[in-house]
């Protein structure tokens, strides 16, 4: 039966999936997110105003919420400013919970500053959930990497971490060579602590002294047209203090 085994593999998936994540992972990209990157996109996007992002494993939601925050933070320098976050994941199920937005007192004690618990959630009995404006910087899409991603469209910054280290050399390569048709010429690819670029692709070099961040290679594969061909993409604006 057709529907049968159609859930069969998205059991299977949903099995096989490792989906360990916690809000501000590893620290360093934030700090490099908040220091490095931003700053740089504050300037070069300057007169559009607008910067789009993509957690390309975005998994329950800790990742692309903690940039949400972070992007809060620094609401006074991006007022007036268009800013997207696209959280994918190939598991419906994780996806479901980031959208919801609710997560146990254990989830929220993993990483996560109490200030930015007091600030940017609401206690729900023994659940925490993250407050409407910030699940609003969010939207969702159920993406498998290994399948074109095209119609996603260009990003300024992609944050693509521990989910490569499942992938085969050559599917790293394959992944790795079209992000870099999705990435502006000056934008951010962030990878996990255990992943680099090195010694499989030059589509993309490492920037030193910043561990981690990865920035496209010149020349690269022709971009990918920006088209979004299953819905509009949300813009937020930032609102000022
Ligand atoms: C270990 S989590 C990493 C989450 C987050 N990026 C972090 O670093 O905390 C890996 C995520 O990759 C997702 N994943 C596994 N294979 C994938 C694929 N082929 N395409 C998209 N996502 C995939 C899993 O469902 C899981 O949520």
């Amino acid at each position: 039966m057709k529907g049968g085994s159609t859930s069969i593999v998205a059991q299977v998936v949903e099995a096989m999936t490792t989906n360990e994540t916690f809000f501000f992972r590893d620290k360093i990209p934030f700090e490099h997110f908040r220091d490095s990157i931003m700053p740089e996109m504050l300037r070069a996007r300057a007169g559009r105003k607008s910067i789009r992002i993509w957690c390309a494993a975005g998994s329950t939601g800790q990742e692309p919420y903690s940039l949400a925050m972070c992007l809060k933070e620094m609401s006074g320098a991006l007022a007036g400013w268009r800013v997207e976050i696209i959280a994918t994941d190939l598991s419906q199920e994780v996806l479901e919970k980031s959208k919801a937005g609710i997560y146990s007192q254990f989830e929220v004690q993993r990483g996560l500053p109490i200030q930015m618990l007091v600030k940017y959630f609401k206690q729900a009995g023994e659940t925490w959930q993250i407050n409407p404006d910030v699940r609003a910087m969010v939207q969702h899409r159920q993406l498998n990497l290994l399948h074109d991603f095209s119609q996603l469209g260009t990003f300024d910054v992609i944050f693509c971490r521990n989910v490569l280290i499942y992938f085969d050399q050559d599917t790293k390569v394959s992944i790795f060579n079209r992000l870099a048709r999705q990435i502006e010429p000056d934008g951010f690819l962030v990878l996990g602590a255990a992943e680099t670029v090195v010694g499989l692709t030059d589509t993309f070099r490492p920037i030193s002294d910043r561990r981690g961040l990865y920035r496209p290679n010149d020349p690269r594969p022709a971009a990918a047209k920006p088209v979004v061909a299953d819905a509009a993409p949300r813009l937020v604006a930032m609102a000022g203090r």
